[in-house]
């Protein structure tokens, strides 16, 4: 299968590769895998308790290409944003950046399902109720 460019950008040159101290109450670590290919992400933010920034973010990904970029580019998209903004990255804009083909779609949904669940960490570390389940298309 060919990837686009911009897979193959975040595949050499992934960015925000690393691991922020998950006992931190300002860092939220999610852990994610797909079922489809065994595929396993990890995502992790670290929030400004003041502003609710999200100020770092790092991701450690054990799978494909497209897992790979998917991960390195949420990461650059969550940087900057507030949780609530983050929570609203739907893996929809992420299949359509990287332009990810249909077989390749549930590597986004896992870049997703990787920032909700590291924003879910990061709220239960805070007393923060969680948000709903995600909606995937
Ligand atoms: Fe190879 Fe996901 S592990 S495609
Ligand atoms: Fe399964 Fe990419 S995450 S093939």
């Amino acid at each position: 299968m060919a990837y686009s460019d911009k897979v193959v950008d975040h595949y050499e040159n992934p960015r925000n590769v690393g691991t922020l101290d998950k006992n931190s109450t300002e860092v939220g670590t999610g852990l994610v895998g797909a079922p489809e290919c065994g595929d396993v992400m990890r995502l992790q933010i670290k929030v400004n308790p003041e502003t609710q920034v999200i100020e770092d973010a790092k991701f450690k990904t054990f799978g494909c290409g497209s897992a790979i970029a998917s991960s390195s580019l949420a990461t650059e998209w969550v940087k900057g944003k507030t949780v609530a903004e983050a929570l609203a990255i739907s893996n929809t804009e992420i299949v359509k950046e990287l332009a990810l083909p249909p077989v390749k779609i549930h590597c986004s949904v896992l870049a997703e399902d990787a920032i909700r669940a590291a924003i879910g960490d990061w709220k239960k570390k805070n007393g923060q109720p969680e948000q709903a389940a995600p909606q995937h298309d």
